[in-house]
């Protein structure tokens, strides 16, 4: 069997296994209105569990659970949610506070009970991935059972903060304010380097989170890495990292969404770095189709690009036996969220491996990641 004709049938069933995920983003269709039937059963089963461990149903603002938001769903609608969930955030209204989650608890349970919140464009069951936005089945429980039980207070804790500690130096850049009313902004960042640097991490700050849909760091021109609503600050593994060379130029790309009014955006950025390190970041930008390695690589991350909104795009790795892996599978791609899939684990591609790219249209790309082996 040529590679081609495994490539066209592992297709085949990849965009079908996708279309029975994602009947639900569809419009008033027979299979919506299946979900639908099929969303009502699982919520009378979660209902009746609810009900079958004493608790009353869910009454109008009756507490009837130990689950509070201090004790428990703070901590996830913080991690999860009050990303795009702010004041003036990307989201239209915020879950920050108590009174403002308490307001939308009902919502809360159908969107979290629906996975449709946090938004995660990528298909269930193909890769694993660290940025991925899924709350976990107890996550889900813990946040339903609050709302079903009238959405407590509870006892505030003490909180402790624990961001992760960076590594190396650190540079803070002020962006000039600008107004935010073109779509795109290209900006050259004052870093003057002397001698090679090596980029660890960094982290963009929008100054106005409902208006930045996409933050791209260049160097030299090539792109290194995406900002975007879902991620917080960028780590790349231990002993990886991009080298700025002395002298190069680095900027930032910023994409803003269509505004009717102008509003001053004060954004920033913050850039971490560290000692060489024993291997250097490498990226690859990729068209439809299919890329081969002449040397053996482990690939960090993929960033796939769809011509238009609600098309396929899948990301397929070939061995040189080819045994195919499915590195990522979105099944209906959200302009608005140009998500970088990070693998959880390096996935190791021998010489002669292959990467294919496809999509339902043309004009596909992804930007892949990757450091020699
Ligand atoms: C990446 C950004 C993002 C994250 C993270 C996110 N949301 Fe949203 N959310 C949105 C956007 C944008 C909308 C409005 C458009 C839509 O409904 O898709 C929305 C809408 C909602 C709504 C209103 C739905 C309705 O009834 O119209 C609820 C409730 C909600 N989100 C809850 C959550 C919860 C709970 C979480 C965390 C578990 C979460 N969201 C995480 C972006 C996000």
């Amino acid at each position: 069997m040529s590679p081609f004709t495994v490539a066209n049938s592992i297709g085949l069933s990849l965009a079908s296994a996708v279309r029975q995920t994602f009947v639900r983003e569809r419009p008033e269709t027979a299979a919506r209105v299946r979900f639908r039937a099929l969303r009502a059963l699982l919520l009378a089963a979660i209902g009746a569990a609810i009900l079958s461990t004493g608790e009353s149903a869910p009454g109008a603002h009756s507490r009837s659970t130990q689950v509070t938001w201090a004790g428990d769903v703070e901590p996830i609608i913080i991690a999860r949610c009050v990303r795009c969930h702010q004041a003036r955030g990307f989201a239209p209204m915020s879950l920050a506070s108590y009174h403002d989650a308490k307001a939308w608890a009902s919502a809360i349970r159908t969107e979290v009970l629906s996975a449709r919140m946090p938004p995660w464009p990528a298909a269930p069951g193909f890769g694993d991935f660290s940025n991925d936005a899924h709350l976990s089945a107890t996550e889900i429980e813990l946040v339903a059972r609050w709302a079903e039980g009238g959405a407590p207070l509870g006892t505030p804790a003490v909180k402790t903060t624990a961001d992760a500690p960076a590594r190396g130096e650190s540079m803070h850049i002020a962006l000039a304010p600008v107004i935010a009313a073109a779509v795109e902004r290209r900006v050259a960042l004052p870093l003057v380097s002397d001698r090679n640097r090596w980029l660890s991490a960094w982290t963009f700050e929008p100054g106005d989170r409902s208006l930045v849909e996409e933050a791209t760091l260049s160097v030299n021109g090539v792109a290194v890495g995406s900002w975007t609503a879902f991620d917080d600050r960028i780590v790349y593994p231990r002993q990886v990292a991009d080298r700025i060379s002395r002298g190069a130029a680095v900027g930032l790309a910023i994409r803003y969404r269509k505004t009717s009014s102008p509003v001053v955006d004060r954004s920033a950025i913050t850039l971490y770095f560290d000692r060489k390190p024993s291997r250097e970041l490498r990226h690859l930008v990729a068209g439809c189709g299919r890329q081969a390695f002449d040397r053996d690589v482990e690939l960090l991350a993929v960033k796939p690009v769809a011509a238009a909104a609600g098309d396929t795009i899948e990301v397929v790795a070939f061995d040189s036996d080819d045994a195919v892996t499915p590195i990522s599978v979105v099944s209906r791609y959200l302009p608005e969220y140009p998500v970088t899939y990070r693998l959880r684990t390096p996935l190791h591609l021998t010489r002669g491996s292959r990467v294919e790219i496809r999509s339902s249209s043309s004009g596909c790309s992804a930007q892949i990641d990757y450091v020699d082996r």
